[in-house]
C-alpha cells in the first residue's frame, strides 16, 4: 500500500522538505472534495500535521473515480509536487493517479462544521480525525516524549511501580478494588468478606499513585521518576478530575522542599518551551480556536520568562480571608484550599504560577514531613491560572518514629501494611522529595482545552468508560 514510498504530508508542508516537481504518494483521508466540469481539487489530511494538501485534476473527466469520493473517504493519490495558486497554501499536487481506498457516505459524522466538544466525546471513536483532536493527541506524544528527555538528560532513571497495588499512598480510600471473587456469592468468614479466598489472597487496588514505590527505587538509585496511568474512584465530575489519568513523578534522594520546588518550576517551564518550540503548528491552532479569548502563546511565553511566585499555605489564607466575601466556601486557617481559592490566588492575586507550601498536616497526606513547627507540612502545590492545582508534592517524612507515629494517628490502616515502607526508615534514612504533576491537567495548560475530557483520547469519568 505504498507505506514506505508515500510523503507524509508534514515532510511538505511543515519541514518544508519536498523539491517542487518531486513526485510524491499521499496516502489520507479526504476532508473536502469538489468537483467541477473543468477542475477538481480534493483536499486530503493524512494525522501527521495539521494542515491539509490539496490535490487538483486539470480534467475531471478522465477520472471517474471522482463520483465516489467524499468527505471521510481514504485515498491513495500520486501526482506532482507544485508551487499553490490558491490562496493560504504554499503547495499543490498535481494529481496523475487517484484511488479510493476506504469509501465513506454522507452518513460520516464529521462533515465539514463545526462541532460541538460535547457531541464529539460521544464518538470519541472518530474525533482524532478532527482537527483538534489530531493537534491534543499529536501535543499528547510530542509533551510524553519531553517528560522523558527531560528527566532522562538529568541523570533521572525512569521506574515502573505496579498498577495493581495493596496499599492506599493518599490515604483518600477513593480506590478501585480489583478482585476475582465471584460478586454474586462473595466468600464470607464470620460476616466479613474472605480476601484471603482472593486472587491476591489479599485486598488489592488500581493504583492512585506511584510514590511509595518510587521512594524506595530513589534511595537506591538517586534520582527517579514514573510517568504511567492512575486511577482515583473519587465521585467527583467536574471537568478537572478523571478517574483514569497519567501521573509523572520524580523523586529525589537527599533532596529537600526547595529542591523540590525547584524541580517543578524548572520542569514545568520546560515542557512549556517544549510545547512553544516543538509543537509550533499546532500550538497557533490552539493560540486560535481553542484559546480564543486570551494570547496562550504570549501567556506561556511570559511563564518561562518569569519566576513563579511563592508562599506559604499561611500567606495564603491571608490573603484569601481578605476577599472572604467572593468565595462559596469558607476560608480560615486550617481549611483545604477550593479549587475556587487556588484559582483566585493564581489567576487574580498573581497572575501567574504560585506555588503554595508548608500546609497545615491535618488536610495532608501522612508521607510529608512535619515541619519544626509541629503544626505544618513540607508539602507543596503548584497552582496555574485557568486549571488550578497542577502539581502536588513534598518532602518527605525521613524519621522512623515520626513516620511510625503518623500512619497510626491518621488511622490510614494497620501498621504491618507499611512495614516496607518504614524499612527504608530503618536502615540508611535520608531526606527526599518530590511530587506529582498531573498529564493532563498539563496538557490542558498547554493547550487552553477547558475539560480533562478533550486532552486524553478515551476519557474514564463518573458513568462514563465507553470505547
Ligand atoms: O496531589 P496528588 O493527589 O499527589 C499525589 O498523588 C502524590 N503521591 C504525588 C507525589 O508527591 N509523588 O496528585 C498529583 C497531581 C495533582 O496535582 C493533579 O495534577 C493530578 O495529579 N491529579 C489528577 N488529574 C486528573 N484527575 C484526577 N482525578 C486527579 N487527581 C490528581
Ligand atoms: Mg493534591
Amino acid at each position: 500500500m505504498d507505506y514506505k514510498t508515500r510523503t507524509k504530508i508534514a515532510r511538505i508542508v511543515v519541514d518544508d522538505a519536498v523539491p517542487v516537481d518531486s513526485e510524491v504518494i499521499i496516502l489520507g483521508w479526504i476532508r473536502t472534495v469538489r468537483v467541477s466540469k473543468n477542475v477538481a481539487f480534493v483536499e486530503v489530511n493524512d494525522g501527521s500535521c495539521m494542515k491539509n494538501i490539496q490535490g487538483v485534476v486539470e480534467d475531471p473527466s478522465a477520472f471517474p473515480v471522482l463520483d465516489q469520493l467524499a468527505t471521510g473517504a481514504a485515498i491513495r493519490m500520486k501526482g506532482v509536487l507544485k508551487p499553490s495558486q490558491g490562496k493560504g497554501q504554499k503547495y499543490e499536487i498535481g494529481i496523475t493517479e487517484l484511488q479510493l481506498v476506504g469509501a465513506a457516505d454522507d452518513k460520516y459524522p464529521l462533515q465539514k462544521k463545526r462541532h460541538s466538544f460535547e457531541f464529539l466525546r460521544e464518538i470519541a471513536h472518530l474525533r482524532p480525525r478532527t482537527n483538534t483532536f489530531g493537534a491534543i493527541n499529536r501535543l499528547r506524544s510530542k509533551m510524553a516524549y519531553a517528560i522523558h528527555k527531560y528527566y532522562q538528560e538529568r541523570g533521572f532513571y525512569y521506574i515502573h511501580t505496579p498498577i495493581i497495588s495493596a496499599s492506599d499512598c493518599e490515604g483518600a480510600g477513593d480506590m478501585f478494588r480489583v478482585t476475582t471473587h465471584d460478586l454474586t456469592n462473595v466468600p464470607m468468614v464470620d460476616g466479613k468478606i474472605n480476601w484471603d479466598d482472593d486472587f491476591f489472597a489479599a485486598e488489592a487496588y488500581l493504583t492512585v499513585s506511584g510514590q511509595l514505590e518510587g521512594e524506595l527505587l530513589a534511595t537506591s538509585l538517586g534520582d527517579i521518576y514514573t510517568f504511567g496511568p492512575t486511577f482515583r474512584a473519587e465521585n467527583s465530575n467536574t471537568s478537572r478530575h478523571a478517574s483514569e489519568f497519567w501521573m509523572i513523578e520524580p523523586e529525589m534522594a537527599w533532596a529537600e522542599l526547595d529542591d523540590d520546588m525547584d524541580l517543578a518550576e524548572d520542569f514545568l517551564k520546560y515542557l512549556f518551551k517544549f510545547a512553544l518550540e516543538e509543537c509550533a503548528e499546532d500550538m497557533e491552532f490552539f493560540d486560535q480556536w481553542v484559546a480564543k479569548d486570551e494570547e496562550l502563546r504570549q501567556r506561556l511565553e511570559n511563564v518561562v520568562n518569569s519566576d513563579f511566585e511563592r508562599i506559604t499555605y499561611t500567606e495564603a489564607v491571608k490573603i484569601l480571608e481578605k476577599k472572604k466575601d467572593k468565595f462559596e466556601f469558607p476560608v480560615h486557617w486550617g481549611a483545604d484550599l477550593q479549587s475556587e481559592h487556588e484559582r483566585f490566588l493564581t489567576e487574580k492575586t498573581f497572575q501567574k504560577p504560585v506555588i503554595v507550601y508548608n500546609y497545615p498536616d491535618e488536610i495532608k497526606a501522612f508521607y510529608m514531613r512535619l515541619n519544626d513547627d509541629g503544626k505544618t507540612v513540607a508539602a507543596m502545590d503548584v497552582l496555574v491560572p485557568g486549571v488550578g492545582e497542577i502539581i502536588g508534592g513534598s518532602q518527605r517524612e525521613e524519621r522512623h518514629d515520626v513516620l511510625k507515629d503518623r500512619i497510626i494517628s491518621k488511622g490510614i490502616g494497620d501498621l504491618e501494611n507499611y512495614e516496607w515502607y518504614l524499612d527504608i526508615r530503618r536502615w540508611g534514612s535520608v531526606p527526599h522529595a518530590g511530587f506529582g504533576l498531573g498529564f493532563e491537567r498539563s496538557l490542558m495548560y498547554i493547550s487552553g482545552m477547558a475539560n480533562i475530557r478533550d486532552v486524553i483520547p478515551f476519557p474514564r469519568v463518573p458513568r462514563w468508560a465507553k470505547f
